[in-house]
C-alpha cells in the first residue's frame, strides 16, 4: 500500500512549476513518510560512500541535497564526536525527517537553503553528494560550491546513477526519459566533471535493478576525491 502511493508519485512526476523549491516540496511533500524505506531499494551505493568517507573525530561534515538525513545513520556511532554535520537540502518536508532523526544530536545542523550557494562559515573536512547532484539542474554550480568549502587535503566523495559509454544509444535514451520524469538529470557529463575535478580520485561504476522493472539495470557510481 505505501509502495503504491510513492509509485503513484513517481507515475505523476515532478509538477511543472517554475521554482525549483516548490518543486521538490510537491514532489516529495506525498512521500516524505515512506521516503528512506522505498529508497533502501533504490538507491544503491549509499553506505559504501559513507564507508569511503570515513568521519574522524574533530571534522566538519556537509552532505549537499541530504533529504531525510538518511545517509549519516551509516556512520551513527561516529556523530557524537564529529566537530559537526550540517545537512543542507531544500526541500522542506524531506528535512522534517531529518530533524526528527537528529533531534538528539546538538552537532548535527539542518539547513533549508540551495546547494548551489550555501556556505560554511569555515572550511570543512568533507563534503558528499548522495543521488543529488542529477536532481540539482545547476549541478556544475553545486561542484564547485562543494569544492569551494572544502578545506585542502578535504574529501568531496558522490554517489549518483549515471549513463556511460558502455550503454546503447537506445539505452540511454530510455534510461534519460524514465528518470527526468521524477525531476532526476542523468549525466555522462557528471563523471567527466568529477575526473578532472581533483589530483586524486577513485572512481567505481556499477550496474543496479530497479524496482519493479525486472530485467532492466542502470549504471551508477562511487567517487571519492582530495582536494590538493
Ligand atoms: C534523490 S534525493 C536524495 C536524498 C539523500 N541524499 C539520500 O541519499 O537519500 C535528492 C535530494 O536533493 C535535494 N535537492 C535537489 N536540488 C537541490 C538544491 N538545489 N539544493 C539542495 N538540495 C537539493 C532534494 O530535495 C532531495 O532531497
Amino acid at each position: 500500500m505505501n509502495d503504491a502511493r510513492t509509485l503513484w508519485q513517481l507515475f505523476r512526476g515532478m509538477p511543472a512549476e517554475v521554482n525549483h523549491a516548490h518543486r521538490l516540496q510537491g514532489f516529495y511533500a506525498a512521500q516524505a513518510a515512506d521516503y528512506d524505506r522505498f529508497r533502501e531499494r533504490l538507491l544503491p551505493g549509499r553506505a559504501e560512500l559513507m564507508e569511503w568517507l570515513q568521519p574522524e573525530p574533530g571534522e566538519r561534515i556537509v552532505e549537499l541535497g541530504a533529504g531525510t538525513g538518511r545517509n549519516p545513520e551509516f556512520f551513527r556511532t561516529r556523530v557524537p564526536a564529529l566537530k559537526n554535520l550540517t545537512l543542507v537540502d531544500l526541500c522542506p518536508a524531506l528535512l522534517a525527517k531529518a530533524h526528527e532523526r537528529w533531534a538528539d544530536s546538538s552537532n548535527v545542523l539542518i539547513i533549508e537553503a540551495d546547494a548551489c550557494i550555501w556556505r560554511p562559515a569555515e572550511p570543512v573536512d568533507a563534503v558528499y553528494f548522495s543521488y543529488a547532484l542529477t536532481m540539482i539542474p545547476d549541478w556544475r554550480a553545486a561542484l564547485e560550491n562543494a569544492l569551494a568549502m572544502l578545506r585542502p587535503g578535504g574529501r568531496l566523495a558522490v554517489v549518483d546513477f549515471t549513463l556511460t559509454r558502455h550503454q546503447s544509444r537506445l539505452a540511454k535514451h530510455f534510461w534519460h526519459k524514465w528518470f527526468s520524469h521524477d525531476g532526476v538529470n542523468l549525466n555522462q557529463q557528471h563523471t567527466e566533471m568529477l575526473t578532472g575535478l581533483l589530483p586524486f580520485y577513485e572512481l567505481r561504476e556499477y550496474r543496479t535493478q530497479i524496482p519493479y522493472l525486472p530485467g532492466l539495470s542502470v549504471p551508477y557510481y562511487l567517487y571519492s576525491g582530495i582536494k590538493g
